[in-house]
């Protein structure tokens, strides 16, 4: 089959596009896909760079991509949920490379594919909105009336956490740049702050809660914008200092697991109209390299996609 891969860390240039051995046929409790779109992370870009060798090493060669969206090829011996033809959606394991023409995954890592979606939007939707729904839904605590700031709200992290801190009915605040303030508020963002063109700490006060997917000056910054008792929930990006104590908040770095409820909580609210698929940068499989040169930028609007044919 065709996979995107690298024999060492480098630069975008060292993706190969080309064929490796098949996945082999699913076994019990797990499912073959044909991937029809994966999307672009910065994990990606970041673990193929040698950035996190420390912390998460590889085994070369490694196949980049953590979710996408295809067609059930086969289902293992005691799989009933799922049939041969439905379209689902995934979040790959760490290793597990997703952008790839195939891929076995457990079922608890797939979620029906509503018919509402086309497949690049789809798999622009699991890793992203997983990371939102774990930071939003499950750490940010009570969001109802509450005041939530959301940096970089025009990514694929912030987009959908806008959208699922509306869901629950927070008053949401976010950051971006000014070219994508009008996106931004219409993904549901009550006040949007361009970062290049006004300081949020100006703009903003006694938050409930931040959602931090900058890390450094951005992190220590929102200690002041954040009221007492307030929680900073954090993804991993650029190094931060906790300085929770010293400002008598709680910090939260959130942990990505147990994918498959919250991916199919998303998919629900998809198909209800609460939340709607961020728009999808397409770049055929071929053209990974690109496609990983324009996320390596940090400025993207909304998600980008492999296509598989
Ligand atoms: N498990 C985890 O801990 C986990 C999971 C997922 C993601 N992450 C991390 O979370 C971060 C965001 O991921 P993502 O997928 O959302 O990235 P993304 O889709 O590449 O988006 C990055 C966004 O950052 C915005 N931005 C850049 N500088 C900014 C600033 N100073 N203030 C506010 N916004 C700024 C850009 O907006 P403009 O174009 O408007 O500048 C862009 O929309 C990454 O570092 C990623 O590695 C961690």
């Amino acid at each position: 089959m065709k996979a995107i891969f690298y024999n060492e860390y480098g630069s975008a240039d060292i993706l190969q596009f080309d064929d490796i051995p098949e996945a082999a046929e699913p076994g019990p409790g797990e499912i073959k896909i044909k991937v029809k779109a994966s999307s672009v992370n910065p994990i990606d870009w970041k673990v193929r760079a040698g950035y996190l060798q420390k912390i998460f090493p590889q085994e070369f060669p490694v196949s980049p991509g953590r979710d996408g969206a295809g067609v059930i090829e086969s289902v293992g011996s005691d799989v009933t949920e799922f049939k041969s033809g439905n379209n689902v959606v995934f979040v790959s394991g760490r290793g597990k490379g997703a952008s790839a023409e195939y891929i076995i995954l457990p079922t608890d890592r797939i979620s029906p594919m509503p018919d509402t979606l086309s497949f690049s939007e789809a798999a622009g939707i699991p890793l992203s909105g997983v990371t939102s729904w774990i930071a939003i839904a499950e750490d940010a605590g009570e969001l109802d009336g509450r005041k939530v700031l959301i940096h970089a709200g025009a990514g694929g992290v912030g987009g959908y956490a806008i959208q699922i801190a509306r869901h629950f009915g927070a008053e949401v605040s976010a950051t971006c740049s000014h070219a994508n303030v009008d996106f931004v508020e219409s993904l549901g963002a009550s006040q949007v702050i361009a970062y290049d063109n006004q300081d949020f700490v100006e703009e903003v006060s006694e938050m409930d809660v931040v959602f931090d997917t900058m890390g450094g000056d951005v992190h220590k910054r929102s200690y002041d914008v954040l009221k007492k008792g307030g929680i900073m929930v954090c993804v991993n990006a650029a190094p931060f200092e906790d300085q929770s104590k010293k400002f008598g908040v709680t910090t939260k770095v959130i942990i990505v697991k147990d994918e498959g409820g919250p991916l199919r909580k998303l998919m629900a609210l998809t198909v209800e109209g609460e939340i709607k698929a961020l728009p999808v940068q397409e770049f055929p499989a071929a053209q990974a390299a690109d496609a990983h040169r324009l996320s390596e930028t940090g400025h993207i609007r909304g998600k980008i996609v492999l296509v598989f044919d």
